[in-house]
Order: structure tokens, then C-alpha cells, then sequence
């Protein structure tokens, strides 16, 4: 895809992959709007990239959603790409019933709310004569931690719904990609890495953004990188070995 000239929408872009992301498009000289629910963190995102959009959203509120997409449609009238970002990542221990409303927040931010907006935006991306949406998955949605059920399971249920939204939208102007993260350092899990004294943080985001940059430019369908690109390749037999390895620890 072409990273200049366009009109995009990042959510939980102020941080992260989605800061990158966001540096990655205003340096091809696009239009980015950031959202995400600190405008704090929303405010310091544009005093390092100045040119950025910002806007207050919570993606987990339907409402919200809905807000969104009417104030981007009608302020930023090119808008022409979705960057599905905004995440959360939480350890669940599944033997405690735990708190149903906090556990579900998961679910909706990382698989409701990608969804919804991508309804919401079809529409008008469907009239704009070059269009994306681009969903962040995980390389966990392909091996799953078993700490993290629910998120590795929202991951896993966003990679099948990229795959039968761009089955829906072949042939049509808007290109589906799915962005597939190995262990990328930032805020998602800091809680629990230092709760376990873990030290590896997994690639930067500036080397993660640089792995994908070229997947992206070239038009593939789905780009990952790092352990993320092998997972996506393993054969059945290698997923069961990897999550193995993965979870041969304590896992709750
Ligand atoms: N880091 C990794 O190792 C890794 C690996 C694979 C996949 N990913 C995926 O990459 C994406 C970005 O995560 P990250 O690693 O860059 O972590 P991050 O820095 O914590 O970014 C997540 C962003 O999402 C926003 N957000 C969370 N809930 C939101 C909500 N309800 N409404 C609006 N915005 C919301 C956060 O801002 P507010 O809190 O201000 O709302 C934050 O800016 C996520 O989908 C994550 O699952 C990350």
C-alpha cells in the first residue's frame, strides 16, 4: 500500500506500534488522526509529531464508535484508512471467576470495537478510489500464552475476521491487511513483565515498524516479523511445539 498521501485513522495510535505507525504515515506525508482514551498521552503523541490529529475515544463504547467515525468522515472527508491498534493485553487466572465486566473489557476493546469500526467505515471507504484497513493482531492469536487466554483469544478471532472481511471486500477499492506483532517493547504489558522480573522486552518499535514497512509498501496481505512471521508459517505440528515451549513455565 501506499503510505503517502492518504488520510488515516489510528486508534490507540498516541503509543506504541501505533505511534510508530503513525510517525511511518506522517513522514510519507499523510493526514493522521490519533485517538485513544488519555488526552494526556494524546497531547504529548503531538508534541513529538505536531502534524498529528488528535482526538479523545474510547473504543470499548459503541457510541463512541459511532462519534468517531461521523466526526472523521465529515472533518477529514479523505479519509481513506483504518489502523484497528487500540488493544489491551491483561494475564487471567481462569480457575478465579474473576469480575465478568473488567475480564469482558478485553474482548471489547481488541475484537468488538475492530469490528464495529470497520462496519462503520466501509461505507465511506467503499467510495474513495484507493482505501485500507489495516487490523493489529498478535502473533499470539496464531500461538497462543495461556496466561493471557482471553487476549490471545481476541487476537486469534481478529486474524479469521481479517481474513472473511477482505474475502468480503475482494474486488472492491479497500484492502485489508492484518499487522502481525511478535513481543514489540511498550506500555501493553509492562504490569505484568515487571510483576514477573521478566527482562526481555522484545524488538523496539522502531525496528518493528522498519520489519513492516516493506510487507507494507509491497501490498502483502498480511505482514509480520520476527518470531511473529515464524508463527504465522508454522505448520500444526510446529504451533503445538511452540506453544509448548512457550508455556512450559507457570502459566497462571
Ligand atoms: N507490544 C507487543 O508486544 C504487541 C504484540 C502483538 C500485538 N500487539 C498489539 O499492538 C497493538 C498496540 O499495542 P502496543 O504494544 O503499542 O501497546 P500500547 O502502547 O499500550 O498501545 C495501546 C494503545 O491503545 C489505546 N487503547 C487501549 N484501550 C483503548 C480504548 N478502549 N479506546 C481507545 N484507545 C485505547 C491506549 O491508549 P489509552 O490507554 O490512552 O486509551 C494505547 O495508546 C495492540 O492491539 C496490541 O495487542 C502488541
Amino acid at each position: 500500500m501506499r503510505l503517502s498521501g492518504r488520510t488515516v485513522l489510528i486508534t490507540g495510535g498516541a503509543t506504541g506500534i501505533g505511534l510508530g505507525l503513525a510517525e511511518a504515515f506522517v513522514k510519507g506525508g499523510s493526514t493522521v488522526i490519533i485517538c485513544g482514551r488519555r488526552a494526556q498521552r494524546l497531547e504529548e503523541a503531538k508534541a513529538k509529531l505536531p502534524a498529528l490529529h488528535t482526538r479523545v475515544c474510547d473504543v470499548a463504547d459503541a457510541d463512541q464508535r459511532r462519534d468517531l467515525i461521523r466526526w472523521v468522515t465529515s472533518e477529514f472527508p479523505d479519509f481513506d484508512v483504518l489502523v484497528n491498534n487500540a488493544g489491551i493485553q491483561r494475564e487471567v487466572d481462569l480457575w478465579a471467576e474473576g469480575d465478568w465486566e473488567a475480564r469482558r473489557q478485553e474482548i471489547t476493546i481488541n475484537l468488538d470495537a475492530p469490528i464495529h469500526l470497520s462496519t462503520l467505515a466501509i461505507p465511506h471507504l467503499l467510495q474513495r478510489p484507493q482505501a485500507a484497513i489495516i487490523n493489529v493482531s498478535s502473533g499470539l492469536g496464531f500461538t497462543p500464552m495461556a496466561r493471557m487466554p482471553i487476549y490471545c483469544a481476541t487476537k486469534a478471532a481478529l486474524h479469521s475476521f481479517t481474513m472473511s472481511l477482505r474475502r468480503q471486500l475482494r474486488g472492491t477499492s479497500v484492502e485489508v491487511i492484518e499487522v502481525i506483532p511478535p513481543m514489540v517493547d511498550t506500555e501493553l504489558d509492562q504490569g505484568a513483565r515487571e510483576r514477573r522480573g521478566q527482562t526481555y522486552r522484545g524488538v523496539s518499535v522502531e525496528e518493528f515498524i522498519a520489519g513492516i514497512l516493506p510487507g507494507l509498501e509491497r501490498g502483502d496481505a498480511e505482514v509480520a516479523y520476527g518470531t511473529a512471521e515464524r508463527g504465522r508459517q508454522a505448520s500444526r505440528a510446529e504451533i503445538d511445539e511452540i506453544f509448548e515451549r512457550m508455556n512450559a513455565g507457570p502459566v497462571r
